[in-house]
């Protein structure tokens, strides 16, 4: 039981080393989480096991299961066969790590160049431990657990030929079912090499109809649920935005075809990263069905030189044979329990009001503090500065000028933000004595060309060279690369926090990456990116962090370790919200989401609806808030505010720390409905929508889910009703025009 090798990130947990050990050996706490036999390898969580095995033969590793549990005893799959035909044996095979070049003509999933030019790699099993807890991933955000949480088992592969070692690392979570993988690369030999492609998990599947399920939109169309057929051949998505984008989320389903919400099994797999990501699911020709996710190929061509490292990013996977919605809630729970690290994580958000929509940029000292003032009447916690109090030279008072100049605007602020500040943090929310909050809107990695930061630093913004700089939103990316330009950003920021009493910061990102030096330099941005956001967390760990870009362009399980709120889409519409925030509750917990009521018409859309949907929509979300003017509300919307402020107070611990159950989906029903049941299951909370007006036909009763069939239930004070009767028969609601909606308290007797 002694470490073979020790590196410096397994240090802080302890170490078992098995080098081939023919009994059983089980980790110790964790009863049976990592089971070693011989050399096969079973992770074992409460409803999963997931087992690969090293090929004697070959060295190579081999999958056998993910899946329903297995009971210990373990299964020798019989060997392939070598039929006729040109696909050898390592094509045939279900390979745990595919590597390139040797028959397998598949996609790999590490790919590496050598200095003389060829790309075959011969990774083979050499040693592993197992190790109690599970280790930091350097410069990387990843889901964190003690010793009781989560066992590590890492599997040494070498190839002898090129002296390449790579090491797996499974992390296994058996409360979540959840099994995080991480890959690294490290060059042993003397001569570079180039990591070319490298995913953080792979999978193959057996012979079996899969559907694929992702996440796919565009700017203030985020999170569109997309379910298809698995096909021969390859069908991918990614990002090659330099970040993870609005197009496609990373995060993966894969389900069997008859698998729904609540039934079936699924499989989920998400990306613990913001930049490029790639997904592949290929159904080879002998119909496994290979899914890899990890860096984009694209953007990485990452060199190593002697004794030089490659860590990949995490991958969660999660399995469910309790619906796609199983498949969801044990992400939820993990992410809101082993992945964001603030203190704000489930802890109640205050209702906030942000000054975008109400005002744009159009703002100064006295009007933006009316709109505070006006906010506290009607019980806002929080008040949100958004976009234009900053640039001195190059004022932002539009989106051409001003950003990279973090200094407020002397026109608009004489002596500083600080007696804004003061007089806003003076203000009591409605009729308590509750001290209003302020935060600030910022946008650090971006630079506009009309700045003095530009003018003194044009080599900090993404460049290739003498390509011109292709604006976006008349703005430029600064390269978070560079120590100079994270140091930079890290001051700014620091000195603005230091200087008054700030407790939100809402961090933005709005534009793409275009020109960038070399492919290698979008994953050096995240690391310089990942070490900003992890210096200025820790050093104010008590201001609540959002990320933002553009809405929900950078919605990812890498920003929720840092920030514990990301806003959700800047399509404010609540009917589009439905869509989104159902969609993007595929893969993150509501706790996360920030949702907010916007004024009518709507600012996207032009939509017309009642503030009771638009309020009930965006109370699903964490984070709560208001984006208007409230001095341009209609007298009879102005009234409502109060109380659904004061409904979304109630509602929003559950929605915090509870478990979301799709009752129906927005894709498929006029009737969306969701169910949110407090961790100890004594209270939940329904919504239920209405979305176009039922004319001259029956409505369809609710059934609920995820009750206590024995238990008894007030439903809205009335009742009680038996767990089973509101299972399995349900409840009925009747709307008489569009956008009807329901928020219905659950107490358990
Ligand atoms: C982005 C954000 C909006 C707002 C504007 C300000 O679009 O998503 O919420 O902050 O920037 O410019």
């Amino acid at each position: 039981m002694f470490g073979s090798s020790t590196r410096t990130a397994l240090a802080a947990a302890s170490l078992l080393t098995v080098l081939g050990h023919k009994s059983a050996v089980m980790a110790q706490d964790n009863s049976n989480a990592v089971v070693v036999d011989g050399k096969t390898f079973v992770l074992n969580g409460d409803n999963v096991s997931y087992q690969f095995r090293v090929n004697e033969t070959s060295g190579d590793l081999l999958s056998d299961h993910f899946g329903g549990s297995l009971d210990g005893s373990m299964f020798d799959a019989p060997p392939v066969e070598a039929l006729g035909g040109w696909v050898g044996l390592n094509g045939r095979f279900r390979r745990e790590f595919p590597d390139h070049g040797r028959g397998d003509f598949r996609i790999p999933a590490v790919r590496i160049r050598q200095s003389e030019g060829y790309t075959v790699t011969d990774l083979r099993y050499q040693s592993h431990d197992v190790i109690q807890g599970k280790p930091e991933l350097p410069g990387l955000p990843a889901t964190h657990g003690g010793e009781d949480d989560v066992t590590t088992l890492v599997v040494h592969m070498f190839d002898n030929y090129s002296s390449i070692a790579v090491d797996l690392s499974y992390s296994i979570f058996p409360k979540y079912d959840a099994i995080v993988r991480s890959a690294n690369v490290t060059n042993k030999g003397t001569k570079n090499i180039t990591v070319e492609a490298l995913s953080s998990f792979s999978f193959d599947f057996p012979v079996e109809d899969l559907d694929m399920i992702s996440l796919n939109g565009d700017w203030a169309r985020e999170a569109h649920r997309q379910r298809r057929k698995v096909e021969y051949g390859t069908q991918g998505f990614g990002s090659s935005t330099g970040f993870s984008s609005h197009l496609h989320n990373p995060f993966l389903a894969l389900a069997h075809p008859s698998t729904t919400e609540s039934q079936g099994e699924a499989w989920g797999f998400s990306l613990v990263y913001t930049g490029s990501f790639s997904v592949d699911v290929e159904k080879g020709s002998q119909g496994l069905t290979r899914a890899l996710i990890g860096l984009n190929p694209n953007q990485l061509s990452w060199q190593l030189g002697a004794g030089e490292t490659l860590t990949s990013p995490e991958c969660v996977a999660v399995y469910s044979d309790n619906g796609i919605g199983g498949m969801s809630r044990s992400l939820h729970r993990l992410y809101r329990n082993h992945l964001i690290k603030s203190k704000f994580a489930i802890s109640d958000r205050p209702v906030l009001l942000n000054s975008w929509e109400g005002l744009y940029f159009d703002y100064n000292e006295s009007t933006i503090y009316q709109l505070a003032e006006e906010s506290a009447t009607l019980g806002v916690k929080l008040f949100v500065m958004d976009d234009g109090w900053f640039g001195d030279k190059y004022p932002r008072t539009s989106d051409n000028a001003g950003l990279g100049d973090w200094t407020p605007n002397p026109e608009r602020f004489p002596e500083g933000l600080s007696p804004l500040v003061q007089d806003v943090t003076d203000l009591k929310a409605g009729n308590t004595s509750t001290k209003m909050r302020f935060g600030i809107w910022v946008e650090p990695e971006m630079v506009n060309p009309n700045s003095s930061l530009y003018r003194e630093h044009p080599d900090w913004a993404l460049h290739a060279g003498p390509y011109p700089r292709t604006e976006q939103r008349n703005q430029l990316v600064l390269n978070l690369a560079l120590p100079e330009v994270q140091d930079y950003i890290i001051k700014v920021i620091a000195d603005l926090l230091d200087s008054s009493d700030i407790s939100y910061v809402k961090w933005d990102f709005n534009r793409a990456m275009h020109e960038t030096p070399s492919p290698s330099n979008d994953h050096a941005y995240m690391l310089g990116m990942y070490r900003v956001f992890d210096t200025l967390t820790t050093r104010f760990p008590d201001v609540l962090w959002e990320g933002c870009a553009s809405g929900g362009g950078r919605f990812d399980p890498g920003v929720l370790e840092y920030f514990p709120q990301i806003w959700t889409s800047d399509d404010t519409d609540a009917l589009e919200r439905v869509t989104i925030q159902f969609g993007t509750s595929l893969a993150y917990p509501p706790s996360a989401m920030g949702a907010h009521l916007s004024a009518v018409p709507n600012a996207q859309t032009g939509r017309t609806i009642p503030v009771t949907f638009r309020g009930h929509v965006a109370m699903m979300g964490g984070s709560f808030g208001l984006e208007l003017n409230p001095a341009e509300l209609h007298e009879d919307e102005k009234a409502e505010v109060p109380g659904l402020i004061a409904l979304a107070e109630k509602v929003n611990p559950i929605i915090l720390t509870g478990d979301m159950y799709r009752l129906r989906l927005p894709e498929e029903s006029n009737w969306p409905a969701a169910l949110f049941i407090s961790p100890d299951g004594a209270q939940a909370v329904l919504f239920y929508f209405q979305l176009r007006a039922n004319v001259n036909h029956a409505t369809p009763w609710i059934r609920l889910q995820g009750l206590d069939p024995q238990a008894k239930y007030t439903v809205d004070g009335k009742g009680p009703y038996s767990g089973a009767n509101l299972m399995n028969m349900g409840l009925q609601y009747t709307f008489d025009s569009d956008f009807g909606s329901e928020v219905v308290f659950l107490e358990r007797q």
